[in-house]
């Protein structure tokens, strides 16, 4: 990415903060930006701060005589590699699907002759509302591309599609559309994650305290190497990371199902902390205190091993990689069940802090040519690290 340059228009929207971080990581890469503030984006951020983190003047008028003068908006509209719309609102998507240009942001979009990548933002209904889609649709046809939105909680309450993707999914994104393909170009891959619940009456289940936040950044590193993602999930309170394919299931047994019917795959990567067992019977009703204080039973009963059942399977995926959650001997733990669960490589981490819900992590890739120790690092490096890791054994075979 170094060297390049992207024309970034910030429309405006809540997530217009998420911009400023998206500058800095973008400068961190050695990637400048020219920015357009539209007049509804300089309501969330302040011209000044997109000048000091862009160390260029902002552009923000296009019925001005001096900035014509010193570049006008044609040649602003060309002078990137890449133009990036962040966030991308309702208004400025449906100004670029319907050609208008009454504005700098609008009409350097229709002048460009360059690729244009939109981050789109709003609020759930206004991006499920027919005109938005519409225009989705037809910006998708024109050939712009897009990252995100994103499902979670909105900044005005309410919770579904319309989160603007974040800035370092934003940023993967750029990189792939800047240099080309991404090494995944062409691989399809499935991630499982997070926790699996195992019902035990109609109010009660049995669980584990994995967050999903591994295997979401695993699968949203390798969609943004390009890979085909299909992920599937246990319950958990992540959004969907861009362009990944979420499937979400309960338990062990439906997520066993989902995996073999989003096969075939080229990687599978096994991180959900799949429940080892689940009670025998569930019962229909509510189990109640009995008045003589006797404890309900539970009998447990194991639940399909899925890593095992694929690595075994018919349409094995070339290669099969799964984690091994140690709070004891965790490199010999490791290096066992890579055998027995038929697993081409391991991830072994140590359980035993409090790895499970937090953000970083420390692993071991364990390979049949030995065990690789990785330093300690966020989630979302030990994501991206695997997805080159990953990349870097096809380029080989
Ligand atoms: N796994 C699976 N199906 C299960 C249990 C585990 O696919 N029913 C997978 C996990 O996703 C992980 C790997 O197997 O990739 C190892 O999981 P772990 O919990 O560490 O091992 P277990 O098989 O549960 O063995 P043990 O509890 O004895 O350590």
């Amino acid at each position: 990415m170094r060297g390049k340059s992207v024309l970034l228009i910030i429309g405006g929207g809540i997530a217009a903060y998420k911009s400023l971080e998206l500058i800095r990581r973008l400068a961190e890469r050695g990637v400048t930006t020219r920015a357009i503030l539209t007049k509804a984006g300089a309501e969330f951020v302040t011209p000044l701060s997109v000048a000091a983190l862009t160390g260029e003047k902002v552009y923000d008028d296009l019925f001005s005589l001096t900035e014509e003068a010193a570049m006008g908006h044609i040649e602003l509209s060309r002078s990137a590699d890449l133009v990036v719309v962040a966030p991308a609102t309702a208004d400025l998507m449906a100004k670029m699907a319907y050609g208008l240009a009454n504005d700098l942001a609008s009409t350097a979009l229709l002048a460009t002759d360059k690729t244009v990548l939109m981050a789109p933002a709003m609020n759930v209904r206004m991006w499920e509302s027919p005109s938005a889609k519409r225009n989705f649709e037809t910006l998708k046809r024109d050939g712009v591309l897009f990252v995100g939105p994103n499902d979670g909680e909105m900044a005005c309450g309410e919770f579904g599609s319309g989160r603007m993707a974040e800035p370092h999914e934003i940023v993967a994104t750029i990189e792939t559309a800047l240099g080309g393909e991404g090494p995944l170009k062409g691989i399809k891959a499935l991630v499982t994650a997070g926790p699996t619940r195992e019902p035990v009456d109609p109010v009660r289940f049995l669980a584990n305290h994995s967050s999903g936040k591994q295997g979401y950044a695993i699968a949203g590193a390798l969609a943004a190497a390009g890979a085909e993602t299909v992920l599937v999930s246990g319950p958990v309170a992540l959004a969907a990371p861009a362009n990944v394919k979420l499937v979400r299931v309960t338990t062990a047994r439906e997520m066993l199902a989902a995996s073999e019917a989003a096969l075939p795959a080229d990687v599978l990567v096994m991180a959900a902390a799949v429940a080892d067992w689940r009670p025998d019977i569930i019962a229909n009703s509510k189990l109640k205190k009995s008045t003589d204080r006797v404890v309900p039973l539970i009998r447990l009963v194991e639940n399909p091993d899925i890593l095992a059942t694929l690595a075994s399977g018919g349409a094995r995926p070339r290669l099969v990689i799964g984690f091994a959650a140690e709070t004891d001997d965790v490199l010999e733990n490791a290096v066992a069940k890579r055998t027995r669960k038929g697993a081409d490589w391991i991830i072994a981490n140590d359980v035993s802090g409090d790895v499970m819900g937090g953000d970083r992590n420390r692993v071991h890739l364990v390979s049949e040519t030995g065990i690789e120790d990785w330093p300690e690092m966020s989630k979302l490096e030990v994501g991206a690290r695997l997805a080159a890791r990953i990349a870097e054994q096809f380029k080989e075979t």
